[in-house]
């Protein structure tokens, strides 16, 4: 049925004996650029118009420092299409550079509950030559953490189609609408075809390499919101330990804690440079700094961290556990901010209220309870358990993300780089770890494609004291078109107060970057070694 309109349509804008003759078209409007095929789809509508001189501030686009991109000329094809049956709408955005194209197409990731960044990620693909989708996925674009527009049917009914399109099905569907997009504007296929998104975008790359592993020949997937059942619940536990004990400390007063535990444990890694590398070995005990004065910004009063804050850093460190203290999930780390899942915000000193990471606490609401009236701050300990068990039971199919086996990946021929900032206040990284874990474990020699760069010190997705992998991209496609294996990547710090960027290299897991004495911000005083 989708065919036999797709074809109908090639001919009558006489785009197909183009096609057929294999002729450049080159041509950026909606009748030079045939309806793509799509098995399960009924496309709805194609457009095309040129875009030029496009400038986009990028905060976060595969770099530590906000990215200026100006003087981009592209051709902005917009795709729309339903699954018959499903009654979803999804559009998808494809940025085909005007000149210079790369040969490459890029599939770009969402964040949150946003299937795309599309802003965010599409003008930096297009920059560097490549031809670039992003897809809404079916839900609002840009809508990053209530669901509430689409997550339920009716209350109790979850739109099951809507989240199967955000968990996986709609990221094969632009993959393929974007190739043949690409093919039938520049006259032949993309030569490679790579991913690129952090966090939700992470996962999805994930997502891509365990159910659709022919589509991208390279996947870049950082802080990746994999083992998504677990680690989203798992983010809401440190308000949960508030909420038990009824204290909100101020966010300066987790600080005050954060600073005490770097202090501690910044030199297990042999360098003082106010970043926990090690954080394994980093056993700081919160309740040894109880007592000890701090001051909040703007108070001219000192505060003296108390002994229930002690106890909530430590529950956000050690992770959820249940009411009988069995493993449920990894905590953060110690140099990582509190802001992020212990989050409190203060109409005076000492009157503070909790304030959930917003895309757990929706998670739980809207997807778990399937109730947009329950009150995730009434939760018990015993009913929490429960939560996180049926967000297992209910979902790990759907968005899980946690397949180890990569079998279908690896005989696909595709390459993958993950890297998670160790500083992540969002993304538990020892998530990370244990999912790549799991791959080692299923084939010993996985990292012949697949890679996890553990990057010490930064926070989610970029940010935070620690050494950013730039040029990561550079080093996929290195790997893909050439063979350079990854061996290193090259991490790079914010200028500090001074303006000074340090240097040193990411190693690939199991191995750490181990200092050999010298100047500590240049690289070449660092080796990739098994500890440190
Ligand atoms: C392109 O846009 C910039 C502002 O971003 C402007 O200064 C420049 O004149 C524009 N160039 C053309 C050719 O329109
Ligand atoms: C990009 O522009 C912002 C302000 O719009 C500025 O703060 C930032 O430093 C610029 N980034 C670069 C790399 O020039
Ligand atoms: C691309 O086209 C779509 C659909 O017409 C439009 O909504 C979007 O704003 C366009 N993007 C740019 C950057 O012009
Ligand atoms: C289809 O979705 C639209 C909104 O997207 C909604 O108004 C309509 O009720 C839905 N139809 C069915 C049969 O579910
Ligand atoms: C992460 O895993 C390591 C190794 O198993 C362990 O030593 C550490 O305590 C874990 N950290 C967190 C925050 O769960
Ligand atoms: C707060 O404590 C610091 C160090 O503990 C001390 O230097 C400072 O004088 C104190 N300020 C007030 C207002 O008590
Ligand atoms: C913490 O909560 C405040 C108040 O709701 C909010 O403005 C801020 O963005 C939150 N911080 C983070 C890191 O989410
Ligand atoms: C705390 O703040 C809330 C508003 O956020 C206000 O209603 C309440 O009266 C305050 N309580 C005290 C003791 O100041
Ligand atoms: C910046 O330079 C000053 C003076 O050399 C030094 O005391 C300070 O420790 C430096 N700060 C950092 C963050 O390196």
């Amino acid at each position: 049925m989708h065919r036999l309109r797709a074809l109908s349509l090639l001919a009558f804008t006489g785009a197909l004996s183009l096609a057929v003759e294999g002729a450049v078209t080159n041509t950026c409007t909606a009748a030079a650029i045939p309806y793509p095929e799509l098995f399960g789809a009924d496309i709805i509508s194609l457009s095309a118009s040129t875009v030029t001189n496009l400038s986009a501030s990028l905060i976060q686009a595969d770099s530590h420092f906000p990215l200026n991109i100006t003087g981009l000329n592209f051709c902005n094809v917009t795709v729309q299409y339903t699954h018959p049956g499903q009654n979803d709408s999804i559009n998808v955005q494809l940025w085909l550079p005007l000149e210079g194209w790369n040969g490459r197409f890029m599939g770009t990731g969402g964040g949150a509950y946003a299937t795309e960044t599309g802003f965010q990620s599409l003008p930096y693909a297009v920059s560097m030559g490549y031809s670039a989708v992003a897809t809404d996925g079916g839900h609002a674009s840009g809508v990053y953490y209530d669901p509430s527009s689409w997550a339920l049917v009716s209350p109790g009914n979850v739109n099951w189609a809507l989240l199967q399109d955000f968990a996986a099905i709609a990221l094969d569907d632009a993959a393929t609408i974007g190739k043949a997009v690409t093919t039938a504007y520049y006259g032949s296929p993309p030569e490679y075809s790579y991913w690129n998104g952090c966090s939700t975008g992470g996962r999805q790359g994930l997502m891509m390499a365990q159910r659709y592993p022919s589509q991208y020949d390279g996947i870049l997937a950082a802080a990746p919101a994999i083992q998504w059942t677990s680690g989203i619940v798992a983010e809401y536990w440190p308000q949960l330990v508030m909420n038990q004990i009824g204290v909100y400390p101020p966010q300066c007063e987790f600080e005050a804690i954060r600073e005490a535990a770097t202090a501690a444990c910044d030199e297990l890694d042999g360098v003082a440079d106010g970043i926990i590398a090690a954080p394994g070995l980093c056993a700081f005990d919160p309740r040894a700094v109880v007592g000890q004065a701090f001051t909040c910004p703007g108070s001219g009063t000192n505060e003296t961290i108390s002994s229930e804050a002690a106890t909530i850093a430590l529950a956000a460190w050690s992770g959820p556990r249940t009411t009988d203290g069995r493993f449920l999930w990894h905590g953060l780390n110690r140099d990582a901010s509190f802001a992020g899942l212990a989050n409190t915000s203060c109409s005076s000193p000492g009157n503070c209220t909790g304030q959930p990471f917003p895309l757990s606490s929706s998670w739980i609401t809207y997807f778990v309870q399937k109730d947009p009236t329950f009150d995730v701050m009434q939760m018990s300990y015993r009913q929490y358990d429960s939560i996180f068990r049926q967000s297992n039971n209910q979902y790990a199919s759907i968005i899980g993300t946690s397949d180890p086996d990569l079998t279908d990946f690896r005989e696909a021929g595709g390459k993958m780089i993950n890297w998670h900032g160790l500083a992540d206040e969002i993304i538990l990284p020892n998530g990370t770890y244990d999912y790549y874990q799991r791959v080692l474990d299923l084939d010993p020699n996985a990292a012949d494609y697949y890679r996890f760069f553990p990057a010490p010190g930064v926070a989610h997705c970029a940010g935070g004291a620690g050494y950013f992998p730039d040029n990561v991209l550079q080093s996929l496609v290195d790997w893909v078109e050439n063979d350079i294996v990854p061996e290193t990547l090259s991490g790079t710090t914010l200028p500090d107060t001074n303006g000074t960027v340090r240097r040193a290299p990411l190693c690939p897991y199991p191995l750490v970057a181990a200092y050999n004495g010298g100047d500590i911000n240049v690289a070449s005083s660092f080796e990739c070694q098994t500890s440190f």
